[in-house]
């Protein structure tokens, strides 16, 4: 059989790590692609040179031409610009909108049938502009957010309560900003839910409140450590568990911005659910039952994306 392509569009923090990972996990070979030249042919050599080492077969090339992309399986996007100081929201979307118009049209050119994973910031609204930009079909495009913070929230309850992470379940939908919606009923602790957990003294209330504040400011808290940049090394974890069940038609479920079409009353936009992801790219959305708070918090959350949507269409009129 022959092997599987990755194309990593951004040759960055993000894009590195991806390409580290996936030639780790045999995922395929993979190419790496930046508008700066000489990044993705230095990091895809320096990975290249790894591989005797770590004993992985993979072949890792760079490029800066997207015809390298050509008849990808999957294409994980981290291409554009991080928010720097004194720069508006606006600033940044008009920004990121351009390169996922570009980037769009790359992957329309020569990836068509991929599995395309947006990564760039604002998430849902550059996941939207990248289906409407590259005209793939909206099960076949997703972002990645709900993994992550959904991985955030485990980490911490592991570390509050001592147990291994592997027995820790989260899930944490909505948009992926500050009011995202980490959901303290279907989150588990050795199967057992967090309310179920508080009650039998595991937990504080106190405790879980503070870690569902940490959950959703969890970019922010590594942005103000490493002053230089952002989170990298989870985020491309993340981006790799959803790549991998695509890949391996896994099925798993896992919390992505995926493209709603009438599930949670929404229509024509991308927002963190629990989706399942095969060889169909989004086979199923699944609609968790929300009680009043949850609502009111996922209404609010989807009211933000709605905006930085609207914002979009202002500045790019072609997309509304
Ligand atoms: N086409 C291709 N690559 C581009 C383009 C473009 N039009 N514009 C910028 N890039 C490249 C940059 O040259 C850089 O190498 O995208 C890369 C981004 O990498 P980093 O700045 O290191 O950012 P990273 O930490 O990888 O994060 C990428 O993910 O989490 C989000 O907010 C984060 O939007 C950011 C993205």
């Amino acid at each position: 059989m022959a092997r599987k392509k990755i194309a990593l569009i951004g040759a960055g923090q993000i894009g590195g790590t991806l390409a580290h990972l996936a030639g780790l996990k045999e995922l395929g070979d993979i190419v790496l692609f930046d508008i700066v030249d000489g990044v993705p042919q230095g990091k895809a050599l320096d990975l290249a040179e790894s591989s005797p080492v770590e004993g992985f077969d993979a072949g890792l090339t760079g490029a800066s031409s997207y015809e390298a992309i050509a008849g990808a399986d999957v294409v994980i996007v981290t291409a554009g610009v991080p928010r720097k100081p004194g720069m508006s929201r606006d600033d940044l979307l008009s920004i990121n909108l351009k390169v996922m118009e570009a980037v769009g049209a790359g992957i329309k050119q020569y990836a068509p049938d991929a599995f395309v994973i947006c990564i760039t910031n604002p998430l849902d609204a550059m996941v939207w502009a990248l289906q409407k930009f590259s005209g793939l079909p909206t099960n076949k495009v997703v972002g990645m957010a709900g993994v992550l913070d959904s991985a955030r929230f485990r980490w911490f309850l592991a570390e509050a309560t001592g147990v291994s992470v592997k027995d820790v379940h989260a899930m944490t939908l909505g948009g992926h900003g500050d009011d995202m919606v980490p959901l303290v009923r279907y989150s588990t602790v050795g199967g057992v839910p967090l309310p179920a957990l508080i009650e039998m003294g595991w937990l504080t209330q106190e405790k879980l409140d503070a870690i569902v504040k940490r959950t959703r400011g969890g970019g922010g808290e590594i942005v103000a450590l490493l002053k230089t940049g952002s989170a990298y090394y989870a985020p491309a974890t993340s981006a790799i568990a959803m790549a991998e069940s695509y890949l391996k038609d896994q099925k798993r479920i896992l919390p992505v911005a995926a493209y709603l079409s009438g599930q949670y009353g929404q229509n024509g936009l991308y927002v963190g659910v629990p989706a399942l992801i095969g060889a169909g790219g989004v086979e199923k959305i699944v609609e968790v039952k929300f009680d009043a708070t949850e609502q009111e918090m996922f209404v609010k959350s989807v009211a933000s994306v709605t905006g930085l949507i609207d914002a979009c269409k202002q500045i790019q009129p072609a997309l509304a």
